[in-house]
């Protein structure tokens, strides 16, 4: 072959394959793009880049008199917050001594306990809250909607143990009892299953309308199963979940703040986006979506804990109709691109409609998870999923399997347990409790609101169904005492403070009436202790600002134990 020729052939060759890999590359660039669209441009929509800035954050803590004026209040409020500060502290020492005590005692050894305490308000707060305010961690008993603690006192109960307790402590009480009963012949057996175990199922695939179930031992664990399956099946490596949704701890479905490691496989997208739709279009990589439907209460937030609550930014607002049409845009799109979708109703299931989210929005998944209140009392996690996703073998491949186990899966008492609470929601009574269950609680959220407003007091919530937030409704860097104020009336609420509060269905009216009138007798009495007084000049914006400031500040001057090496006239 001709020299000429030859060279000829090789430019073709190099050329032709510079075109393909510069076409390559424009496909992996517009898919590049096209992925940051999808990304909310919130922190939160940003896990790399959050858990970045997080490590970036050095501690400091407001000293005794910035405690009081963090938003720069007149002295004589400052004064009035202070008195009321330690009145309150006054209160919670003689009050809640016996709990307080033990708690101290346990907290130094249960790390769960130093965690959620350190995690209850702002950082630069929290260390001299902790000093003067001792929430309790034990109580004694629990009976209606109450829980009693260790010295005696009687609160409400709207912690609603994370979301499992849908229909008051009581029954689980008694499914527990019942269910223990029932298969104490077979006692703790691993392995071969308790025939409540068979009807478990039948009702499981009843109620979700899917062909098949697993049993776990917890939600995260029935999320990891469901993405695991949804991998092996599509054989695509990515997740989607949404920016803020919460599917338990596992790494991949937490790949931001929380987590020490990135999660490489999973996408953070934008909810209520026709971006992320186009994501999900174009993408070959992705394997399933998952929801968490409590998202339309807040789309696009991470899960409101007081701790966040620097300023009243907080918001949360759930359009049902709206979430309802972003379910079935997007059912459309995963139909379209074989994708899975999974539906986390380990929050959700068995709250919103006996059918769940999907009953309640009207839209079918392929995988959904349940867990929390399902288990009757006990530790659960379900998956229920088409029989074709939920295999995990192949027929034409024997050694190419989707491994998931689990010693205390399908445990007897929590199968029987769960039968009790599958059994109780098929009566006539159990279906009575999902009638007009909306507008029931809407009805107490509009109430609640009309008093907060009659009463000129800066809170609001805001609910979907008996999930509920507190919002407020004027700029402060204090809201989060509110909790405290809650607490001192009576109202038993969760680590999470004021961003979560969680009813049972059990509430009578009146019940919730003392609810309302504690809830507004909490925020008077704040208010009129000066925590929320108003600098007119002082937005949420104007506060997040002057963190940021306080925050490089310190990260530029602080010493390494922590503390600020600047004379104090030089430290803002
Ligand atoms: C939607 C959702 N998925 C998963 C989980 C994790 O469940 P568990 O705490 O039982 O592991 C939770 C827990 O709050 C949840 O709300």
């Amino acid at each position: 072959m001709p020299d000429s020729m030859d060279s000829g052939g090789t430019a073709l060759a190099f050329y032709g394959l510079g075109a393909a890999a510069v076409a390559a590359s424009l496909v992996s660039l517009r898919g590049r793009l096209l992925l940051s669209g999808g990304k909310h441009p919130s922190l939160a929509g940003h896990a790399r880049i959050a858990r970045r800035l997080a490590s970036f954050i050095r501690f400091y803590e407001y000293g005794e008199d910035r405690f009081f004026r963090a938003d720069s209040a007149p002295a004589d409020v400052a004064t009035r917050r202070r008195a009321g500060f330690m009145q309150l502290s006054a209160l919670y020492q003689t009050r809640f001594a016996k709990t307080a005590a033990l708690t101290a005692e346990a907290a130094e050894s249960i790390s769960d306990l130093q965690f959620t305490a350190a995690y209850r308000v702002p950082f630069q707060f929290s260390r001299y809250v902790r000093q003067h305010l001792k929430t309790g961690a034990f109580l004694q008993s629990s009976a209606g909607v109450t829980v009693t603690d260790l010295d005696g006192n009687e609160f409400y109960d709207v912690t609603g143990s994370y979301g499992v307790n849908v229909l008051g402590y009581d029954f689980y009480k008694q499914a527990m009892a019942r269910g223990f009963e029932r298969v104490a012949a077979l006692g703790p057996v691993l392995g071969p299953y308790h025939p409540v175990v068979a009807e478990n199922v039948k009702r499981l695939r009843e109620i979700s309308g899917l062909d098949e179930v697993s049993f776990h031992m917890s939600g995260t664990e029935a999320v990891m199963q469901a993405a695991r399956l949804a991998r092996y099946h599509t054989r695509r490596t990515h997740l989607v979940r949404f920016c803020g949704a919460y599917h338990g701890w596992w790494g991949d479905v937490q790949p931001g703040i929380g987590n020490p490691l990135p999660a490489h496989e999973t996408y953070t997208l934008k909810d209520m986006s026709e971006d992320s739709l186009r994501v999900l279009q174009t993408r070959r990589d992705i394997a399933c979506v998952l929801v968490n439907p409590l998202q339309g209460l807040h789309p696009n937030m991470n899960a409101p804990g007081d701790s966040s609550l620097v300023d009243s930014a907080r918001a949360a607002r759930f359009d049902k109709k709206a979430y309802a049409e972003w379910l079935k845009r997007l059912r459309q799109v995963c139909t379209g691109q074989n994708i899975v979708l999974i539906f986390d109703e380990v929050f959700v299931g068995f709250r919103l409609a006996m059918g769940g989210a999907q009953e309640y929005f009207g839209v079918r998944a392929d995988i959904v998870t349940y867990g929390k209140t399902l288990g009757g009392g006990l530790p659960i996690g379900a998956v229920c999923g088409r029989m074709d996703l939920m295999r995990r073998f192949r027929d034409d491949r024997p050694a190419d399997i989707c491994f998931a186990r689990g010693t205390f899966n399908s445990h007897p008492y929590v199968m029987a347990a769960m039968n009790e609470f599958l059994r109780f929601i098929d009566t006539a009574e159990g279906r009575d409790i999902y009638r007009d269950l909306d507008r029931i609680w809407d009805e107490r959220a509009r109430h609640l609101n009309e008093r907060l407003r009659n009463e000129a007091l800066p809170v609001q919530v805001a609910n979907m169904s008996s999930i509920w937030t507190v919002c407020y409704t004027q700029p402060s860097r204090y809201n989060w005492m509110l909790q405290y104020y809650l607490r001192a009336e009576g109202l038993a609420l969760s680590w999470v403070g004021t961003g979560r509060l969680i009813f049972s269905l059990n509430y009578t009216e009146a019940d919730f009436a003392a609810v309302a009138d504690r809830f507004v007798m909490a925020a008077k009495a704040m208010r009129e202790d000066g925590w929320w007084w108003h600098n007119p000049a002082m937005t949420n914006k104007s506060i997040k600002r002057a963190i940021l400031k306080e925050m490089i500040g310190h990260r530029l001057f602080a010493t390494r134990d922590g503390s600020d090496p600047r004379p104090a006239e030089r430290r803002r």
